[in-house]
């Protein structure tokens, strides 16, 4: 059944536990809505659950493959004290129904004989799992993966990954880094990881809790990998600064043929901006990732907060990732496409 606002109500066929805190969730994808989930390794979808009568939407990468013979799969970690990770930990069973909005996202790689060289902190691994395993089903594909927890015990997939290099032979390896026996992962140990890797043949692919990412960035830059080589998928950002450093007083919003002009509130982001002015404008990730809320910047300027999706020359062109940009004119003009 198709629900409003392009959500399916998906069956659950299977939870498997992963680890203490990590479930994945094996979701039926009945054949009227094949199409629309099929999807691409290293994308997402948005689950909109309801948890003590309030209404939460949040994405979960695949960590399944989408070339092998799989169900459609996901894999949820706690996350502190947060509301949906751990009710879904808590509460979610086989038959249940989920909704579900169909994979999104731009964290995947095209069709490529480059080596596959990925770092995943936590609950990172679901997104670089999918990546893997499709680079591997290749006959030529080749990975290796850099793992960092804190603990042996919360390493999800261990015993698979385990598998697939025992199957694949020179084509994969993992390194495991526990937080526990060597402290955090720091640019020496990224160094150590690379050596061996033959830079100008491989992609970088990196995703886990922000400092990681920021750490493993730096030490790839370090060693001379273009930016353009370098993809981040980001599961949280820092929340927007909510000071009044805006200039802006008014922001005029295009979409559908609507044209509104609203009064800027400062700290919102183009995004929340258009919601309050009553516009369904689109989105997803809402962290900068996957490219959902793009609009151009027809008049006037904008900075984002986090950005992982545009590059320098679409940023030139005045394409902005809404959910991440804060307006810094006076007035600003923006149109989505
Ligand atoms: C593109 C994308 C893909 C993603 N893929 C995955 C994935 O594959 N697997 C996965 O597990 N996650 C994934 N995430 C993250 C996921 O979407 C959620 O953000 C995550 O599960 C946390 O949601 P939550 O509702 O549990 O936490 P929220 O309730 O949103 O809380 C967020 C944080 O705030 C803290 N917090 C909340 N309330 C309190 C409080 N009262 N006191 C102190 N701290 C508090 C929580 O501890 C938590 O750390 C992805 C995110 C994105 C953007
Ligand atoms: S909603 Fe994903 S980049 Fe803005």
């Amino acid at each position: 059944m198709t629900l409003p606002d392009g959500f399916a109500a998906l069956r659950v066929k299977d939870v498997v536990r992963e680890t203490d805190d990590a479930l994945s969730l094996v979701l039926d994808v009945p054949a009227e809505h094949a199409a629309a989930f099929s999807y691409r390794a290293g994308q997402f979808l948005t689950l909109r659950v309801s948890v003590d009568g309030q209404e939460y939407r949040r994405c979960y990468s695949m960590s399944s493959s989408p070339v092998l013979q799989q169900d459609l799969r996901v894999t949820v970690k706690r996350d502190g004290r947060g509301v949906v990770s751990n009710w879904l930990n808590d509460h979610a069973a086989p038959g249940d129904r989920l909704e579900v909005s169909p994979p999104d996202g731009r964290f995947v790689r095209p069709e490529t004989d480059r080596e596959l060289v990925a770092f995943a902190g936590g609950s990172g691994i679901t997104p670089v799992f999918s990546l893997i395993q499709t680079a591997l089903a290749g006959p030529a594909g080749r990975a290796r993966l850099l793992y960092a927890n804190r603990a042996a015990g919360s390493i999800i997939f261990e015993n698979a990954l385990a598998d697939l290099a025992g199957r694949h032979g020179e084509r994969f390896s993992v390194t495991h880094h526990l937080d526990h026996d060597r402290g955090v992962l720091t640019a020496a140990g990224i160094t150590e990881f690379l050596a061996g890797v033959d830079i100008a043949g491989a992609d970088f692919y990196i995703c886990g809790p922000g400092p990681f990412m920021d750490t493993v960035e730096a030490a790839l830059r370090a060693a001379g990998v273009p930016a353009d080589r370098v993809h981040l998928e980001r599961f949280s950002v820092a929340p927007v600064p909510t000071e009044n450093t805006a200039v802006t007083e008014q922001v005029t919003i295009e979409l559908d043929r609507q044209v509104v002009t609203v009064d800027y509130r400062p700290g919102h982001t183009l995004l929340q901006t258009a919601r309050m002015a009553g516009l369904k404008a689109p989105s997803s990730c809402e962290t900068g990732s996957c490219g959902t809320c793009i609009a151009q910047v027809t008049e006037g300027s904008a900075r984002l907060l986090n950005n992982d999706v545009l590059d320098e020359d679409e940023i030139a062109e005045g394409l902005v990732v809404t959910c991440q940009a804060l307006p810094t004119s006076r007035t600003i003009r923006c149109v989505y496409e």
